[in-house]
């Protein structure tokens, strides 16, 4: 990691990659259509409405070569009109290509009753639709070249049975993958941290430290389904994964072992993703 870029080589690749990567902006757009949505977002209505920094951070991105931008979750508070509208101009007037995958709160407005994986489908379908251009909003696949980038949505913590067959699919000719999501997966060694939390063997209604704060449904009593714990074990096991790349901790952190890594972005400051020949 040498200032805003992490680097990695690997003899998996012929070329050079560079992407920006942008994690938890967390702006509060809203205007007058949210008002009868006040209730359910006026706990998280402080925060930067205007995007202007991130229209610059991607021109920034451009300057230095990056091939493509991530936006990778929590960049909305709550799926307002207004914000999904902002948002949607920044990515489609983006000076690279920019790809979106929601966070935990881009669908979220709290206290509206419900699982998270129905709130997740039905704001995903009535609001973020147009911020995937098109892809599949639960997982998609971009191609650099030789380089594949999954774009995964991990934001209730859980993997749905087509998104286990979608990563299958992707790694099985074995081209190098990058793995992009909103929440880390777990790691033995950062048991102590819940929020490195796809695959966490203690996650579950004991270790939600938030439900009521939020407003949403507890996490589940028996903790993850076979499917989320299958993908965590895939994920870790399959070679051409090269690693991961996700946010929602709001602290950088980089975790580098077994010839992969695991790069968690700090909030709202974007980074870099140099990936290299070795
Ligand atoms: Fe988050």
């Amino acid at each position: 990691m040498d200032g805003e870029t992490l680097t990695v080589r690997t003899p998996a690749v012929r070329q050079s990659h560079r992407l920006l990567l942008v994690g938890d902006a967390h702006y509060a757009t809203d205007d007058a259509r949210g008002e009868p949505f006040r209730r359910y977002s006026a706990r998280m209505s402080g925060g930067p409405r205007d995007m202007g920094d991130l229209r610059k951070d991607l021109e920034r991105g451009r300057k230095a070569g990056c091939e493509a931008a991530l936006f990778l979750g929590d960049m909305l508070n709550f799926p307002s009109e207004a914000g999904v509208e902002q948002l949607t101009d920044v990515i489609a007037k983006a000076p690279l290509p920019t790809y979106y995958i929601s966070g935990n709160h881009d669908w979220h407005y709290e206290g509206l009753p419900g699982t998270e994986a129905d709130l997740r489908r039905e704001w995903v379908a009535r609001r973020l639709k147009p911020l995937y251009r098109g892809h599949d909003p639960m997982a998609y696949a971009v191609r650099l070249g030789e380089l594949k980038i999954l774009m995964v949505d991990d934001s209730t913590y859980e993997i749905l049975p087509a998104q286990l067959e979608f990563l299958r699919r992707e790694l099985a000719n074995g081209a190098p993958a990058v793995l992009a999501a909103h929440i880390p997966l777990h790691l033995a060694w950062r048991r102590g941290d819940i929020f490195f939390g796809v695959g966490h063997p203690d996650w579950g209604a004991a270790t939600d430290p938030y439900w009521e704060f939020e407003r949403r449904e507890r996490w589940p009593e028996g903790g993850h389904s076979q499917t989320t714990l299958a993908f965590w074990r895939e994920a870790w096991a399959t070679p051409n994964l090269l690693g991961v790349v996700a946010g929602h901790i709001h602290t950088q952190s980089v975790d580098a072992f077994d010839g992969r890594f695991q790069f968690v972005l700090p909030k709202r400051t974007p980074r870099q993703l140099l990936v290299q020949p070795a």
